[in-house]
Parts: C-alpha cells; structure tokens; sequence
C-alpha cells in the first residue's frame, strides 16, 4: 500500500488530542498523524538536529518531525558540503537525536553513496537507520531515478520521505546551489518527479528551492504532504536548518532562511565572560567552591 493510500489516523479537523500542535503528547508522531494533517489542512514545521541535547530542545518546543539531515555534514562536522558524510556518521547522530526525545517523528538522512548504488543498497542501509538509531523514518534525494529504492523500502515497512527539487548530494553536478524548476521542461521535470516519489509510495516530499507557485502547484496535486525549504509558503509544511534558524551559522545565510535568535552572538558573548572572570579571577566565586 502506497503512503497515499493510508486512511489518515483522523480526518476531522483540530479534535482536541489529534492535531499536530497541542495533540498527542504521550506517543511519538507517525505518518499517520501527517498524512491527517494534510487532510485537514494543518501546516507543520520541521527542523533539523544533529544531537540530544538540541533534538531534545525541539522536541519540548513541540516540533513534531526533526530530520537528522546529512547537512550535519557541513553544520555539524566541519565538512565544506553534505557529500563527505557517512552512513556510521549519520547512524550515531540519528542515535543520539532518538535517545534525546520522546515524541517528534525523527528522520534519518540516507548519505551519499549510500543508496545510490542499487535499491538493495538502499534497503540494507535504511535498515541500518531503523534497526541501529531507532528513526521511524528515513529520507532520501531524487525524484524519478530513485523511485523503485523508495518502492523497496515501503514494501519492506520503512517510511520514506523523498527529496526534489535542489538536492544537495548533487552539488557536483549542479556546480553550486541553484534554483531548480525554472522554465517550462524544468517545471514539468519537478511534477514528474514528485508524481513518481508519492506514487513509489514517499509519506512525503522535501521541496528544495523551487519557485513558488511551481511548489503551489505540487503541493495541491499531491496527496502526500511536501515540506518547503526555499519553496515558499504554499507548501503543507516547512523545514530549516536549525543552525541557520537559530543564528548559530558563521557568515552568510540562504535568502529562505528566517533567523529566529542569534545564539551564535549569545554564546560567544558567555565564553568571552567565562574567559574575562577566569582570568580576573572573579570565577569561580565563593558560591561556586566546596568547603
Ligand atoms: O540535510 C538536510 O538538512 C536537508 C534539509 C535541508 C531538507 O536535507
């Protein structure tokens, strides 16, 4: 059974206990509960994290799907893009996201190289994310070339959220960042290819900086859910970075991102006082010593 197909665990609007936001707090959320959302018209908002301690801030926030993105790659580990980043990597990180939150749907990014080969590559390594890191989901790029990897994967029970649009696995290819979906055959490409993923059986689709209206457009001829990044707001859902919307990134930021705060400020402000005290000798004081 596709995950178009699955009858929504409730179709009714904002029944108290139901919705997304201020629902069901005593289990975690499945594709069941997005796919309700769609019926009934609730937006979300999905954010990445990369370890407990964060996934567990969102988590508490009541962020309701947290991706354990391979941008951890370039966010996270130091690396200049995601395509470095390994499946032992990606495995300890979606871990340690799982162990640090109770009811967030987590998702853990398949890796480049890592399903690319074959849909058996594919299957073995997402089951690598469920059985070793405990996701209930995983995510993966690609539109039409990765349709029957995603078939595999939902027939063997692993939920799958798909990835169009810009795919950052490609960046090679791509020779940078740019916006996809541009012009009539690119924009027919992107329908093509969401039409492929949601019929492979995707519980949902990342839509990377497309334009707007094209992301509009997909959106209401899916029945799965798509989650914007850089795709405007007619999307059913929306998904950020977390270190880019919380101000945590050095320099310059994607036109999509909104910053929220500005921890990177924040926490530099608390080591440069931390080292200013060390060195005055003002910490620690008599509150912080044992007698
Ligand atoms: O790796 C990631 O964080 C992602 C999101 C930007 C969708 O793929």
């Amino acid at each position: 059974m596709n995950a178009s197909q699955l009858q929504p665990a409730q179709t009714q609007p904002t029944a108290a206990g139901q919705t997304l936001y201020g629902g069901v707090t005593n289990r975690r959320v499945t594709v069941r509960d997005l796919a309700a959302a769609k019926q009934r018209g609730e937006r979300w908002a999905m954010l990445t994290a990369y370890d407990a301690l964060t996934g567990g801030v969102f988590d508490e926030a009541g962020i309701p799907v947290l991706l354990v993105g391979d941008s951890a790659g370039n966010c996270h580990l130091g690396y200049e893009t995601t395509v470095p980043v390994t499946m032992d990597q990606m495995v300890m990180l979606s871990a340690a996201v799982v162990r640090g939150t109770k009811r967030a749907l987590i998702v853990g990014d398949m890796p480049f190289g890592s399903y690319q080969e074959s849909p058996a590559q594919a299957l073995h390594n997402a089951a690598r994310f469920l059985k070793e890191a405990g996701v209930g989901a995983v995510k993966l790029e690609g539109g039409e070339r990765s349709a029957r990897s995603i078939e595999l994967l939902v027939e063997a029970g692993i939920p799958v959220m798909a990835h169009i649009g810009l795919t950052p696995q490609s960046v090679n290819a791509f020779g940078g960042y740019p916006v996809q979906g541009r012009g009539d055959e690119a924009a027919h490409q992107l329908l093509r290819d969401a039409k492929a993923v949601q019929q492979a059986g995707a519980f949902s689709v990342v839509l990377e900086a497309v334009p707007a209206e094209l992301a509009a457009q997909v959106t209401d001829q899916l029945a799965i859910p798509t989650v914007g990044i850089g795709a405007g707001a007619g999307c059913d859902a929306q998904v950020l970075v977390w270190t880019d919307m919380a101000g945590m990134t050095a320099g310059r930021v994607p036109k999509f991102v909104k910053q929220y705060a500005n921890l990177r400020a924040v926490l530099g402000d608390a080591a440069r006082e931390y080292a200013a005290e060390v060195a005055g000798g003002t910490f620690p004081a008599p509150e912080h010593t044992f007698k």
